[in-house]
């Protein structure tokens, strides 16, 4: 009995082992060598382009992923976004921007497949970099390092996706799109600084995202220690002098920069084309075989997801696809005859190494043969300077400066990376037929001393420990009583009040009137305001507006830095001298009245008492709601909100965030760019003088034809009666 059911049993593991691996045979399967990712059995050389869903609007994925296949790409590569899915402990949205089932299966269905970029840390210029803010306040946690609770939490969440893909069949080895997918993120340079633990964490979490077992490689990128069988991988600029840390790896460069994000008042990038397409080629040649540029669609940091402090609401990042989803030209055209030409010479860039031979001064010749008459040459002048004249098997051929021609037969050049036929795309922003009409406010609340308070502390609090990233907004208030016989009151002579912010920017408020405004920057969050401020004899209240601008994205223990003004406040110019406030009495109100009463929703109780008319037109008041309705456009084309007459603040349609807004001027040098030599972040900039952001992205599908709500709350003073709703066009 016993005997007869082990053999039984044995013989059914041995059928199934069997079955499995004919199935495997003849079924999917992802796996690597040398040379490249391998996909059922065949070598690949293959493009992809970063589009993050939650960057966009679901009704444009499909548009946005036909034009990168369209482009030539074989692969989309995203982010999983922690903080968005897992808004508060056990608390799951997969909902609308963050269908993310949905958006792989968008690829799916367009024949694309999808490097899963679960991190979960994913950097990426996002609120805390992906993380939710919750975490960062469970008991014991260290972030990205050997610390129990993190590494928990993390798997918790790593698993849950892996589960999630594997039940919908989304990994290659079920027959999906997905053929790669990554851990971590960017984690070599923490882990020098960390040493042991970093290490640890890091063989440790190889390990666990192996042992989730989803049959196809996972890759971390910027990070060479990789243990097998994960293959590190590079970002940057440029990816040549990158090697794999195991000679059976192949050489992948998941982020080729196609441009640059931007920061409120700081400088717009951006990245030549030929530039981009020379160091691709140049990638390719000495036999990389995976590229995937960052970003291909950058899209929008809507509501409040952009990281930082001070990362714009755009994320256009010069990308081929503009943040509107129309192509950008000629960098979208140009690569895409790249990505043709290279997939001309793939069979000889997959079946052999290359044999460099020098041309001249600066130039090179590589080509890769198989002896079988296949036959690939990659002909390169890294000269910056001057264009080149080669002989090359008896031909001729002229090499423009810093260029790459491509010869698919060895022969005949289709494509040079400096030769750009594509016309530059022209960029209108046109006035549409949408009048706002009936304008209201409602002005907010400047915090007070007659206001109930149910937070108050002896001394000044870190912000985010109070306000947990429900809102930006965190009130400080405390009060001043001034004596009839102070000097100044006779002199005329205003006191100074000076503070000291850990970031990220601060209004501030004596008895109920502006004083002032100081900020950070995303480099430095810390700041200090130093002003004159009118107070009278008797008590004065002293309000601090301090808001967070975005939560850093980046650095060594970043969940520990802190925002908000933890001081010193002191008073300068009363007859006792410096006058310290810091460690009296505080009270404090987290986020303003109208975030609580959802003034921004269509759906708010309309308790609140809004104004009409021609106050709206003298407001030039700061902390101001406003609201107007609209009806749709009628033209096509995506939309966009005209805020260059306002200053500061948050827009909401029809109840959803667009995201925070700052009319603030890039500075820099936007002196001629050329294409030709290293590209480097203070080269090619334009926009020098303008709004850093002027237009902020609407998407089509938030609208309905009538009675659009428009809400915006302006922190200093603005016009709202010169907004408007443009469209974007490209010809
Ligand atoms: C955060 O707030 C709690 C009270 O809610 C307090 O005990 C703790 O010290 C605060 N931490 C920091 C870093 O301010
Ligand atoms: C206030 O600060 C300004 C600028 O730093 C300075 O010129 C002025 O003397 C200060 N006033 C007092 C009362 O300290
Ligand atoms: C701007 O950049 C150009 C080119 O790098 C340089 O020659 C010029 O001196 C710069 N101008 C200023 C004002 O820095």
């Amino acid at each position: 009995m016993e005997t007869s059911s082990s053999v039984s049993k044995a013989f059914i593991l041995f059928l199934s082992i069997a079955l499995l691996l004919g199935t495997e045979l003849i079924q999917c399967s992802v796996t690597y060598d040398s040379k490249a990712i391998i996909i059922n059995g065949q070598r690949r050389i293959l493009f992809s382009g970063s589009i993050h869903y939650p960057r966009s609007t679901p009704d444009m994925w499909e548009d946005l992923m036909q034009k990168a296949k369209d482009g030539g790409i074989d692969v989309i590569d995203t982010y999983v976004f922690w903080n968005g899915h897992e808004p508060s402990p056990g608390n799951y949205n997969f909902e609308g921007r963050y269908d993310l089932v949905q958006f792989i299966q968008t690829a799916q269905k367009l024949g694309l497949y999808v490097n899963l970029r679960i991190g979960p840390y994913v950097c990426a210029e996002w609120n805390f970099g992906g993380f939710p803010v919750w975490l960062k306040f469970v008991p014991g946690i260290s972030f990205r390092t050997d610390n129990g609770p993190f590494m928990t939490a993390m798997q918790g969440f790593t698993q849950k996706i892996v589960e999630m893909m594997k039940s919908q069949n989304l990994f290659q080895s079920q027959g999906g799109p997905i053929i790669l997918a990554q851990i971590e993120n960017e984690y070599g340079g923490i882990s020098k600084l960390l040493g042991a633990p970093g290490e640890a964490y890091m063989n440790w979490a190889a390990s666990m995202a192996v042992g989730l077992d989803t049959g196809v490689p996972w890759v971390m990128c910027k990070e060479v220690d990789a243990p097998d069988p994960v293959i590190n991988t590079f970002n940057g600029f440029y990816c040549d002098t990158f090697t794999p840390n195991k000679p059976y790896k192949p050489t992948m460069w998941t982020e080729a920069w196609t441009g640059w994000f931007t920061e409120f008042g700081g400088t717009i990038l951006q990245r030549p084309v030929q530039d981009l397409a020379f160091a691709v080629a140049r990638f390719i040649q000495r036999g990389g075989s995976f590229v995937n540029y960052y970003m291909y669609h950058g899209g929008t940091n809507f509501g409040r997801t952009a990281g930082g402090p001070f990362i714009t609401t755009s994320y256009d990042y010069d990308a081929p696809i503009d943040e509107y989803g129309l192509v950008r030209d000629p960098k979208y055209s140009h690569l895409k005859e790249l990505h043709s030409a290279i997939k001309l010479c793939e069979q000889a860039l997959v079946s052999s190494d290359p044999t460099v031979t020098t041309l001249g001064k600066g130039q090179q010749a590589h080509v890769f043969s198989t002896g079988q008459g296949i036959c690939a040459a990659f002909l390169s002048n890294s000269d910056s300077e001057s264009a080149a004249s080669v002989l090359f098997n008896n031909k001729r051929y002229k090499l423009p400066p810093w260029s790459i021609s491509i010869l698919p037969d060895c022969s005949n050049e289709v494509f040079n990376t400096a030769k750009v036929g594509a016309q530059a795309s022209q960029i209108q922003m046109s006035p549409t037929n949408s009048i706002l009409l009936s304008w209201e406010t409602f002005d907010e609340d400047i915090f007070s001393l007659e206001d109930s308070s149910t937070l108050a502390a002896i001394g000044l609090l870190e912000q985010i420990n109070v306000t947990r990233d429900s809102t930006d907004y965190l009130w400080y208030m405390t009060s001043v009583d001034i004596s009839s016989s102070e000097s100044f009151l006779s002199r005329g002579q205003m006191p100074n009040l000076t503070m000291v912010s850990r970031g990220h920017a601060a209004h501030v408020f004596i008895n109920g009137q502006l004083s002032g405004s100081a900020y950070g920057t995303r480099e430095d969050m810390l700041f200090t305001f130093t002003g004159p401020v009118n107070l009278h004899a008797g008590i004065n209240s002293i309000a601090l507006l301090s808001i967070a601008v975005g939560l850093p994205n980046i650095g060594l223990h970043y969940e520990l830095w802190q925002a908000g003004i933890l001081g010193p406040v002191t008073l300068h110019g009363l007859d006792q001298g410096r006058t310290d406030l810091s460690w009296q009495k505080w009270t404090y109100k987290v986020g303003l009245q109208g975030e609580a009463m959802n003034l921004a929703s269509p759906n708010a109780v309309s308790s609140a008492e809004w104004f009409q008319g021609s106050l709206v037109t003298q407001g030039q008041n700061p902390l101001t709601w406003y609201k107007a309705n609209f009806d749709a456009p009628e033209v096509d084309g995506p939309l966009a909100l005209d805020l260059l007459s306002m200053g500061k603040g948050q827009a909401w349609i029809n109840g959803q965030s667009i995201g925070r807004y700052w009319t603030v001027y890039a500075n820099g040098n936007c002196s001629a760019c050329s294409y030709a030599g290293s590209y480097r972040s203070p080269k090619c900039q334009v926009g020098c003088g303008e709004p850093t952001q002027r237009w902020y992205h609407v998407p089509r599908s938030w609208l309905q034809p009538t009675q659009n709500l428009l809400v915006i709350f302006e922190e200093l003073g603005g016009d709202v009666t010169k907004i408007s709703l443009v469209t974007r066009t490209s010809s």
